[in-house]
């Protein structure tokens, strides 16, 4: 399907009009927004959307949801000017989309381990509907600093319920689950099992250490990052690490890519100026 996309690109980049079906509340400062798009519900998972917020901006999103019925879904933390007015909209409200754009994540079978930290968990919920029949067992680990902030719990529970597959949540404040890190439990389950893939998605911070690790224990690891974008289709150069754009060449990379980027990878990023920037 991203190969008809790739061979067809204009009809992804046309700015399309959709209504909002339906508006569900994640947690305290998440919510997800369903709308029909015959592209969107072609798209792989990991891949992303440019949404157009009307009057206020243009702001890259993952999807969260990819149905075959053309159903899909984004689901927004409320951080700054454009998220807070898309989290204002309601059902019958219209939004523009742009894409599906990018790579997504290589799907392949054998020990898979799932990691994702707090809005990270939005590509990492298609990932997990596709990768279950294909793998044959899923740990998945997913964090946040409160109880409150964990997303999409039931989903996975719900997603693993019918195959061989462990879960474990983390909270920093230890509200739910175990205390501390997921990054911490992550270094467990490297250290005791083989796995055959890291896919991976969360702060950058969060991503580096899982790179770090997968490195240490010779693991193969997909990571999905997020920089400044723009014009979503590899021109602006707003979304550069080192030698690749995170929105053509991404937003999933390998480790093979990654290798390539370390200086810039967990490091340094673009603002909106365009100027080389510490990661905090
Ligand atoms: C591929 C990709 C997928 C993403 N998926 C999700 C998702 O599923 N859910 C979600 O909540 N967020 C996601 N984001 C982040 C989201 O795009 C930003 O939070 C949003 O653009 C912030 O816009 P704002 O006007 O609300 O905030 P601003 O006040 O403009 O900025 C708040 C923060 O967001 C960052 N940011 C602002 N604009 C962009 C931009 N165009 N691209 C990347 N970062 C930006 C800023 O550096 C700042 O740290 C994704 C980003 C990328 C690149
Ligand atoms: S967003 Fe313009 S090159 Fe990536």
């Amino acid at each position: 399907m991203q190969i008809h996309l790739q061979k067809n690109p204009t009809a992804a980049n046309r700015l399309r009009i959709v209504k909002i079906q339906e508006v569900k509340r994640e947690s305290p400062t998440v919510k997800t927004f369903t709308f029909h798009d015959k592209l969107c519900g072609k798209a792989e998972p990991g891949q992303f959307v440019m949404i157009w917020i009307p009057g206020v901006d243009e702001i890259p999103m993952s999807l969260s949801n990819i149905s075959s019925k053309g159903l899909a879904s984004i689901s927004a933390a409320d951080v700054g000017e454009a998220t807070k007015a898309l989290n204002q909209r309601k059902r019958g409200d219209v939004l523009g989309v742009r894409g599906p754009y990018g790579n997504g994540f290589t799907l392949t079978g054998g020990n898979a381990l799932i990691v994702g930290g707090g809005t990270g968990l939005v590509p990492l919920m298609p990932l997990t509907e596709r990768i279950v029949g294909i793998a044959t067992k899923i740990t998945f680990l997913l964090g946040a600093k409160t109880k409150d902030e964990l997303l999409f719990l039931g989903r996975i529970e719900q997603m693993l319920s019918k195959v061989n597959a462990e879960i474990i949540a983390t909270t920093e404040d230890g509200s739910y689950g175990l205390k501390g890190i997921v990054t911490g439990q992550a270094e467990k389950m490297l250290g005791k099992k083989r796995f055959d893939m890291v896919y991976t998605c969360g702060p950058e911070q969060m991503m580096h250490r899982m790179f770090v690790l997968a490195e240490r224990y010779d693991t193969p690891l997909q990571a999905s990052l997020e920089r400044i974008m723009r014009c979503a289709i590899g021109l602006c150069g707003s979304c550069v690490i080192g030698r690749f754009r995170v929105c053509k060449d991404g937003p999933v990379l390998t480790s093979e890519q990654l290798r390539m980027v370390k200086e810039e990878f967990g490091k340094f990023k673009l603002d909106f100026q365009g100027k080389k920037t510490p990661i905090s």
